[in-house]
């Protein structure tokens, strides 16, 4: 169905019953993902084996993994440094022999504390604030000691692919409320009876995750990846740059800043911190939209939303410019990597606040029409997949929720100037 001259509905990009979790896709859930399918399919249509794409917001690495599996080197950053193990760990091409004989080094040490002896043996427990209001005295030993047992793994790539497995155990024995991705506590009647397995939970992600990777291992191609911490609102970007700039951008940045809409770092702290990662409770500050401000000018599309919502709730009309202010800044920053007659897929969802739609999809166009970029199409997709909150308050008043981000949009564009970077 048509909305306007190049922006049209296709039910064939919503993947109602496709397996999203095919080769290292299965390998640790994160809000909010793309779907790989989405991914595929702009390949087929705008990639070329061996050139270069880049995920400016990689997040848990899906688009990384497509390119991989086409042909195409790839380049991803991302402000989360949970996210960019994770994106490293599935693009990482460790030869099953390797992983077996670790796991089963492993298994085995796991085995005896289970059945051998009747304490599980003392291990050093990461300083984490609040840990005990987190996990039970008895989750934290047995975690205690897998993460011990995990950092004396010697092989760097077999150490992060187990590490993953443990981040995501880490998270599904704590007392976090399933089902969100804010860090709120179970209700107090549900804790006493919450007695998770940990060795049975992380022994079933090591499982999937292997016969994941032993997919993955039968279909990737030869080609370079890397994941860099770069946060694209800040100028120049310090990340490997192919001759020539990058071919293809595939990349879905955040809805909006990271206190309203996803929260991306309480969903990653405790296993972060539990990992001892950098920045482990800085993540949503970092994100767009998290600390910065400045003017939106009036002739973008979004700022007569902006004025819309500032009439009722000048706050929330603060918080949503410093969104879009950052984004564009990070559009800046990409363009500048970006190879003459590139192409840029941007996926992207207009959230509502205070019930006015803020078309995000147009400013992306705008903001890249400035640098020489012309409208391909924007395709208009249901989200019957992804990991969203399918409700929310846009208007904040309490109780009053409704359906929310269920739709997305594939917005395409192409450098026309001959710009080289
Ligand atoms: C929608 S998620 C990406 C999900 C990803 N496509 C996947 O499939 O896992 C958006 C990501 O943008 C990251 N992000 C937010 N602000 C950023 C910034 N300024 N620079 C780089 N990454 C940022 C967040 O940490 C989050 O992981």
């Amino acid at each position: 169905m048509r909305i306007g001259e190049l922006k049209y509905r296709d039910e064939s990009w919503d993947y109602r019953t496709a397996d999203t979790k095919e080769y290292t896709h299965c390998f640790h859930t994160y809000p909010a993902m793309m779907i790989p399918q989405i991914a595929r399919r702009l390949l087929d249509s705008y990639g070329v084996e061996g050139e270069w794409l880049l995920d400016p917001y990689c997040g848990t690495g899906t688009s990384l993994v497509e390119a991989s599996l086409f042909g195409m080197h790839s380049v991803g950053c991302d402000i989360n440094p949970l996210v960019r193990l994770i994106a490293t760990a599935k693009l990482t091409p460790i030869p099953l022999g390797t992983l077996d004989s670790e796991l089963k080094k492993l298994n085995d040490t796991l085995f005896q504390v289970e059945f051998g002896v009747d304490k599980i043996p003392d291990a050093p427990i990461p300083k984490i604030p609040n840990l005990e209001y987190w996990f039970s005295q008895e989750a934290i030993s047995y975690l205690a000691y897998l993460l011990d047992c995990i950092k004396r793994i010697e092989v760097q790539a077999v150490q992060n692919f187990i590490m993953v497995a443990f981040s995501e155990t880490v998270r599904e024995v704590s007392f976090t409320r399933t089902g969100g991705f804010k860090l709120h506590r179970m209700p107090a009647e549900k804790l006493e009876n919450f007695h998770p397995d940990v060795f049975g939970i992380f022994r079933k992600k090591l499982n999937r995750n292997r016969q994941g990777l032993a997919a993955y291992l039968e279909k990737r191609r030869d080609v370079e990846t890397s994941i860099c911490s770069t946060n694209t609102v800040d100028g120049e970007l310090p990340m490997p740059r192919p001759i020539g700039g990058y071919n293809l951008v595939i990349t879905s940045p955040p809805y909006g800043d990271s206190h309203t809409t996803v929260a991306y770092g309480q969903f990653s702290r405790l296993s972060a911190e539990w990992l001892g990662l950098p920045n482990a409770r800085k993540v949503d500050k970092l994100a767009m939209g998290g600390h910065r401000t400045g003017k939106i000018p009036a002739e973008s599309p979004v700022s007569s939303a902006i004025e819309k919502i500032r009439s009722v709730d000048e706050k929330r009309a603060y918080e949503v410019t410093a969104f879009y202010v950052d984004l564009e800044s990070s559009i800046n920053s990409v363009v500048k990597t970006l190879a003459p007659r590139s192409t840029i897929c941007y996926v992207v969802g207009n959230r509502r606040v205070k019930d006015i739609m803020l078309p995000t999809d147009e400013f992306v166009v705008a903001t890249f029409a400035k640098h020489g970029f012309s409208h391909k199409e924007t395709i208009v997709r249901n989200i019957p997949n992804k990991r969203m909150p399918k409700k929310n308050s846009p208007s904040n008043i309490a109780g009053r929720t409704s359906t929310t981000m269920h739709e997305e949009y594939i917005v395409i564009c192409q450098r026309t100037d001959q710009t080289c970077p």
